[in-house]
């Protein structure tokens, strides 16, 4: 079995897919991965949406027009539920790090898996909640695209550890 750093160091933003579909049993993985997500107070203030038909890919190409988006055959779309996550004290409303650390599950299993993926965020967010239909209380926070990658994995850009790490 691979190591988590060997997942996490192959893991990039892939910007180009096959066109070939992802498997059930590979879907019903990385959901199982999406859903053991630690979330503050256990709140899984989260929905996670599989789009794979083709009226639900073509949403979500309209919120996000890079051609390279368009060639994913599957999408997660993950949206915070605001009713749900919890607030500290000191009014800090912390659902958005729990849609992100189940987001990363999902991405890493996705590299295990041998599939490419990529955070996008720089979507209209605003469209995305109306073709969706989702209430008030629900905000898209981040699109998955998912499939097997076109293109190579690019190079890490990353500050070194001496910038980062503070021992105290
Ligand atoms: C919160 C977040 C939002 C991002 N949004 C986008 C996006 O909208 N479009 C895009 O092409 N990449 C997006 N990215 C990908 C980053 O550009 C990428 O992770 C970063 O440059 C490091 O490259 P790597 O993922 O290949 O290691 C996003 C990444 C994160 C973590």
């Amino acid at each position: 079995m691979e190591s988590l750093l060997g997942i996490i160091r192959s893991r990039y933003s892939c910007r180009g897919y096959l066109d070939k579909p992802v498997e059930d049993d590979k879907v019903a993985y990385l959901k199982e991965c999406m859903r053991l997500a630690p979330s503050a107070v256990n709140r899984q203030p989260w929905k996670f949406r599989i789009v794979r038909s083709q009226e639900g890919r073509a949403k979500l190409q309209s919120c996000y027009t890079r051609p390279w988006f368009a060639e994913a055959p599957l999408y997660v779309l993950a949206s915070l539920l605001h009713e749900e996550e919890w607030v500290r004290e000191d009014g800090k409303p912390h659902g958005n790090i729990d849609v992100a650390i189940a987001v990363e599950h999902l991405c890493l299993a996705a590299t295990e898996q041998g599939l490419g993926s990529c955070w996008v965020c720089n979507f209209d967010a605003k469209r995305c909640h109306e073709l969706f239909q989702m209430p008030g209380n629900e905000e898209p926070v981040v699109i998955i695209p998912l499939g097997y990658p076109a293109k190579e994995m690019t190079p890490k850009v990353r500050k070194e550890p001496e910038e980062l790490f503070v021992e105290e």
